[in-house]
């Protein structure tokens, strides 16, 4: 049990950081009114797509009006055909070198021309209401639809590794390769991408590399979930599940021959309330809970313990480029993951890494990831969507069905 001064502790923590990164205002460009979260003042000032699904999710804790200000500020950049950027810059547009290396059409655009995994109506979902009475979620969703889903199984495929969410998850060495994310020739897959307007078929008709990826899928299926349309995790098991190894793996094109690096990403189909249970079952006895591979001291890192590419560190020596989600554990995909072992009914496991968390929360603040044994705090401070902690400490009734059973 967590005793009431630590959950105030955390409480406090997890308020104190969404109230600082709040960010509101007028648009001088057209008018726009926006008001998001931002992930963290010192380090990211834009509003970032999934950190703002997040960040509503934890805001509910605190403050009813704010997720409707956070995603209603994401629709309100949407373009008519219902596209919206992993980024958007607001008062902060672009400059200097960045204006040429980001993945942006053109360098005046206010926000990015490509996407971030599509939360949307799921944590408009669990934050505000029906997200199917929105028009704009709507139009999101068939977008992705016309534009992302390659071969007519609904599945969506991404152009780079950022599209995830994920930026440099060792999943992805086998695909780009040297033009993996944060590595030098990574310049020269935003400049082609960029070249074809971030459009996938274009980009494979070019050679790619596109890849279907789980985390994306996951989150998008909670969506369309979320606003009535079927579930996508049949064509993710068809697709992407292996049964003799019991994960699910990404898909690449071209293919890839090589093996992937083992990743959380391959646990995350937890999420979907909808999984077969023997398969959720197998996902945490024989991976989630082995502390050799997902379950060290504090909580999963974002690669499995024993694979050749885990790393502690979030860059190859002191000052160089952070490459992230090599190894060191975010509170997102703990949330996740926490999701299935609740509707599993692993109370106990469900527990312990609340508690561990939250002890990690009280002695480093809140911090964009963090060491998996030690808990020490790594990257960003004040990071925001690590307010999410919040749904583990104060659990709701819906968790069980990922809030779409109310
Ligand atoms: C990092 C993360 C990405 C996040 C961004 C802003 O790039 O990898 O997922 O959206 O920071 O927090």
């Amino acid at each position: 049990m967590l005793p009431d001064l630590h959950r105030e502790q955390v409480r406090r923590i997890a308020e104190a950081t969404l109230r600082t990164n709040w960010r509101e205002g007028v648009h001088h460009g057209d008018g726009l009114r926006f008001a998001y979260t931002c992930p963290s003042p010192g380090h990211y000032p834009w509003q970032w797509y999934w950190d703002s699904c997040f960040a509503a999710v934890a805001w509910r804790h605190f403050d009813p009006s704010r997720p409707r200000r956070e995603l209603d500020s994401l629709l309100s950049v949407q373009h008519d055909d219902g596209f919206i950027g992993h980024t958007i810059f607001w008062e902060t547009p672009l400059t200097g070198v960045r204006r040429f290396t980001y993945n942006v059409s053109d360098p005046d655009s206010g926000m990015t021309s490509s996407i971030q995994p599509p939360a949307l109506a799921w944590a408009w979902k669990i934050s505000i209401g029906d997200p199917a009475r929105v028009p704009g979620i709507i139009r999101q969703l068939e977008w992705l639809e016309r534009n992302r889903d390659l071969d007519g199984d609904g599945l969506l495929w991404i152009v780079q590794p950022d599209e995830s969410g994920l930026d440099a998850s060792p999943q992805f060495d086998p695909i780009w390769r040297w033009r993996a994310h944060d590595l030098p020739g990574y310049v020269g897959l935003v400049w082609r991408n960029r070249k074809r307007n971030y459009d996938l078929r274009r980009i494979v008709a070019d050679g790619g590399p596109v890849c279907c990826e789980i985390l994306t899928n996951v989150l998008y299926s909670l969506s369309r979930t979320a606003v009535g349309k079927p579930s996508l995790t049949a064509a993710l098991i068809d697709r992407c599940y292996d049964e003799q190894q019991g994960v699910f793996w990404p898909e690449a094109r071209p293919q890839v021959s090589r093996p992937f690096p083992l990743t959380w990403t391959a646990l995350s189909p937890l999420a979907l309330p909808d999984l077969p249970e023997h398969i959720g079952r197998r996902l945490v006895e024989e991976h989630l809970l082995d502390p050799n591979h997902f379950w060290p001291a504090v909580a999963p890192p974002s690669v499995d313990l024993s694979d050749p590419k885990f790393s502690r560190r979030d860059a190859a020596f002191p000052g160089a480029v952070k490459r992230y989600w090599r190894g060191p554990t975010w509170i997102n995909s703990a949330w996740l993951v926490w999701l299935g072992l609740r509707r599993l009914g692993y109370d106990d496991a469900a527990r312990t890494l609340t508690l561990h968390l939250c002890d990690t929360i009280r002695g480093h603040g809140l911090r964009e990831y963090y060491d998996p044994f030690t808990g020490v705090g790594m990257g960003a401070h004040d990071f925001a969507w690590s307010s999410l902690i919040m749904e583990l400490m104060e659990p709701d009734p819906a968790a069980g069905s990922s809030y779409l059973v109310s």
